[in-house]
């Protein structure tokens, strides 16, 4: 593509989106987005990318004050989500918990890091909101990972995950799938109460503080570029010219050995 076309397309997206994301050539990147969150507060999202490590993250911070990491890891199709959730030491618990999810990073549910690297923002002051609302998924993550040996499936969780230490889960099915590429079962491990059917009560319905119970967990992603867009130049094949936004919400459902530790239960 010549310069001329470069600054014709990116005239023409400027007029047309006042938010608008440019494409810029680099291998690591930074951005800093501002996102309007569902209560209406305003935070800073910030959106790392490395090509060549082949990786997206995006933190920010809930109006609740619990920091969220997303980490996708496109080489071994791995995602990570990590909540830093504080506690109420009023209520006996501990300043802060961190919970740590890893599950199959699908194709589609994100754009790529090459294309990710390249993204920068015309208007830093715009706050954001996404375009496309792809609801809330329900998780039972229902497996504990051996922290010691995850880097069998992702080498990022060991340094994103190592303060969840007993709070680090993943799914039965993804468990299926990992085993079918050779991951070694071990770094699964076993939960000491059968957390399926009507073995286990929700931390919300359980009285006793001491109870081992289900706690649940709901974070949302308000604002990610979840798809690229492709503009048409004059009779020329179609070209990256800018990206798609969505919000996602996650719903985690994981075992707690105590209802003490199950913070923010939202059913509670
Ligand atoms: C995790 O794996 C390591 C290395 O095999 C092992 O020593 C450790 O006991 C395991 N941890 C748990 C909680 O099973």
């Amino acid at each position: 593509m010549c310069p001329r076309e470069i600054s014709a397309a990116s005239l023409r997206v400027s007029l047309a989106v006042v938010a608008l994301l440019l494409w810029m050539s680099a291998a690591a990147s930074e951005l800093k987005v501002l996102v309007r969150l569902s209560g209406g507060q305003i935070t800073q999202e910030v959106l790392e990318a490395d090509s060549e490590r082949d990786i997206i993250t995006l933190e920010f911070k809930q109006a609740d004050g619990a920091l969220i990491t997303f980490l996708a890891d496109f080489k071994r199709h791995v995602k990570i989500l990590r909540a830093l959730v504080l506690g109420e030491p009023e209520r006996g618990q501990t300043q802060y918990q961190a919970l740590c999810f890893i599950t199959v990073l699908d194709h589609g549910e994100i754009i790529p890091s090459e294309a990710m690297v390249r993204l920068r923002q015309k208007n830093p002051h715009v706050v954001r909101t996404a375009e496309e609302n792809r609801g809330v998924e329900q998780m039972s993550m229902n497996v504990p990972v051996n922290l010691t040996l995850s880097w069998q499936l992702s080498s990022h969780i060991h340094n994103v995950c190592r303060d969840a230490r007993d709070f680090v889960y993943t799914r039965k099915d993804d468990i299926k799938h990992w085993l079918e590429k050779g991951v070694e079962g071990s770094i699964f491990e076993e939960l000491p109460q059968k957390t399926e059917g009507p073995g286990l009560q929700s931390c919300s319905s359980t009285a006793g503080p001491w109870q081992p119970c289900m706690c649940s967990y709901t974070l949302r992603l308000e604002w990610y570029p979840c798809m690229l867009k492709y503009c048409r130049g004059h009779g020329s094949s179609p070209y990256k010219c800018g990206i798609r936004s969505c919000s996602k919400g996650y719903r985690f459902d994981f075992y707690t050995p105590h209802k003490q530790l199950c913070m923010r239960d939202e059913d509670g």
